[in-house]
């Protein structure tokens, strides 16, 4: 939808890009905006002189209100839903267990942070991810309301199934269709409108297997993968598929896939990223960390550099473990020169 708001802020050159429809409404109109494409419509239409005013009986006021009609009205017809962007995420505080308030009146996360949630198992931290992909309105055990760009959402971001808001990576992932994963994938890759449907889809092989221990292909029915596989199938499939401006995360470490890799994957400046975790590396990769207890925020934790330079200690110590996995794997003894 375009508002006279909107409509001011844009340049002919964008209203083009965005809307390339309205070329057909400058020419119906005779209107010749070819030199003004760094101008918006408004400015366009300020430089008729009094006089070609009178003469072509332009209607400025009118031709406004008729390019928005036009644009909404050509929008509805092709059935497109705009991309709606979502700069920021707004938590407003609810109750824990014990009904008391939350130590905090809102969180605001914005667009291209990556926020980690910690706590204990059964604090709330899946509790919280469930408020945000419901986008809670105080109707959520919690009690709280969650906010998508300072505002009360839409509710048709709750029920749509094309154009999430959401792109949730949970716990238990279990496939139950009988697909092949090529199949699974063109299903989405359609759902989704790709126009390079098959390199879209080698791609999303590509990254997952990227993830995954072991490797699968095109023809491997969906239902026979590994818990690791399909997680990283699911996740490869959020990254490179989902137009969703909001990750939701809920402990991949478990999962057999190299989770930071997968983070790395999933990260982009136009979204919001939040995971749930009890690992520390990924807990420190996010630029905050909310602490859950007893179904409650109870803090929010800017991640300091001291806890960044832990980072890179943390990783040599993954890389310790992770050949010691190896090791177990292969049948090999585990040796001390693994530390060096
Ligand atoms: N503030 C709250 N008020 C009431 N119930 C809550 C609250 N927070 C969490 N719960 C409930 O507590 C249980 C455990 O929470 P969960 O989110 O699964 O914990 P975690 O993911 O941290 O292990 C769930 O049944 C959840 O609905
Ligand atoms: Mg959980």
């Amino acid at each position: 939808m375009i508002n006279r708001q909107t409509l001011d802020k844009l340049t002919i050159n964008e209203l083009e890009s965005k809307y390339p429809f309205v070329l057909s409404f400058f020419e119906d109109n005779k209107l010749d905006v070819d030199n003004y494409s760094d101008k918006t419509f408004i400015e366009f239409l300020e430089h008729f002189t009094e006089e070609d005013i009178e003469e072509w009986a332009i209607d400025t006021s009118k031709l406004i209100d008729d390019i928005i009609i036009y644009i909404n009205q050509m929008l509805e017809f092709l059935g497109i839903k705009e991309e709606k962007g979502v700069d920021s995420l707004t938590i407003i505080a609810g109750y824990d267990k014990s009904g008391n308030k939350e130590g905090f009146d809102n969180i605001v996360i914005n667009k291209s942070e990556i926020i980690s949630i910690v706590g204990p198992t059964g604090s709330g931290k899946s509790r919280l991810l469930a408020d945000i992909e419901w986008t809670a309105m105080k109707d959520t055990p919690t009690r709280r309301a969650i906010l998508i760009n300072g505002e009360e959402p839409d509710k048709k971001w709750r029920f749509s199934s094309g154009n999430k808001l959401v792109a949730q990576l949970s716990q238990n992932m279990n496939f139950v269709m009988d697909l092949t994963v090529n199949e699974f994938l063109e299903l989405h890759a359609k759902s989704r409108m790709v126009e390079n449907e098959k390199e879209v889809i080698k791609k999303i092989i590509e990254a997952a297997n990227n993830l995954a221990g072991e490797k699968f292909n095109l023809d491997t029915p969906i239902t026979s993968l590994s818990g690791g596989q399909s997680r990283a199938l699911m996740i490869a499939d959020t990254a490179i598929l989902s137009t969703s401006p909001i990750v939701l995360i809920d402990e991949i470490e478990n999962a057999g896939i190299d989770r930071k890799k997968a983070l790395n994957l999933l990260v982009s400046k136009e979204k919001i990223v939040l995971m749930a975790t009890h690992d520390p590396s990924l807990a420190l990769m996010a630029d905050k960390r909310i602490v859950i207890n007893n179904g409650g925020i109870i803090k929010i934790i800017e991640t300091n550099e001291e806890e960044k330079e832990m980072l890179v200690e943390l990783e040599k110590m993954d890389k310790v473990i992770q050949a010691m996995r190896g090791s177990l794997r292969k049948g090999d003894l585990i040796k001390k020169d693994l530390l060096s």
